[in-house]
């Protein structure tokens, strides 16, 4: 199995960035664990942080047919980015969307999403846990695809 971690803008200032809504985590320390915990699971990760929205566009074409699910904290694109949405049905990635905050619990136009109503999960408001439940729940129910 092999999962891919995509983080969208400003998730580079984790762990700097608004501590009482986000938390003291790291971007690097979240990505240390996300690897032991995919190795522990014999899961190959990858991870890619970007503040261009193309840049993740670029990586979830290259991992068409190269990956059994994506994990995907879009950030503000979350609630702008079509071009996402897309990209992610157009390759036929299953996908987590996860958020670090309770995004229903902010400001209004944190509320949509245009990814939610094609995620197979919408993690949101467990902190940095949610990457750790996501990357669980991806092991334990996607299934890998033959190719
Ligand atoms: C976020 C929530 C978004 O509304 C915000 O723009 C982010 C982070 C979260 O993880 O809680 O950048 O996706």
């Amino acid at each position: 199995k092999s999962i891919l971690l995509l983080n969208g803008p400003n998730l580079n200032l984790l762990g700097t960035r608004e501590p009482s809504i986000y938390g003291s985590t790291t971007l690097p320390d979240v990505i240390a664990s996300a690897e032991s915990q995919c190795a522990s699971k014999s899961i190959t990760f990858s991870h890619l942080q970007s503040n261009h929205e193309g840049v993740l566009v670029d990586r979830i074409h290259e991992a068409r047919g190269q990956v059994d699910a994506v994990i995907i904290n879009p950030g503000a694109l979350t609630h702008t980015s079509v071009a996402i949405r897309d990209a992610l049905l157009g390759c036929e990635l299953p996908f987590v969307e996860v958020h670090i905050s309770n995004v229903h619990a902010r400001e209004s136009f944190r509320h949509h999403s245009y990814l939610s109503d094609k995620a197979e999960a919408v993690i949101c408001g467990l902190g940095v846990y949610g990457y750790e439940a996501a990357i669980e729940y991806a092991s334990r129910s996607i299934v890998p695809k033959a190719r």
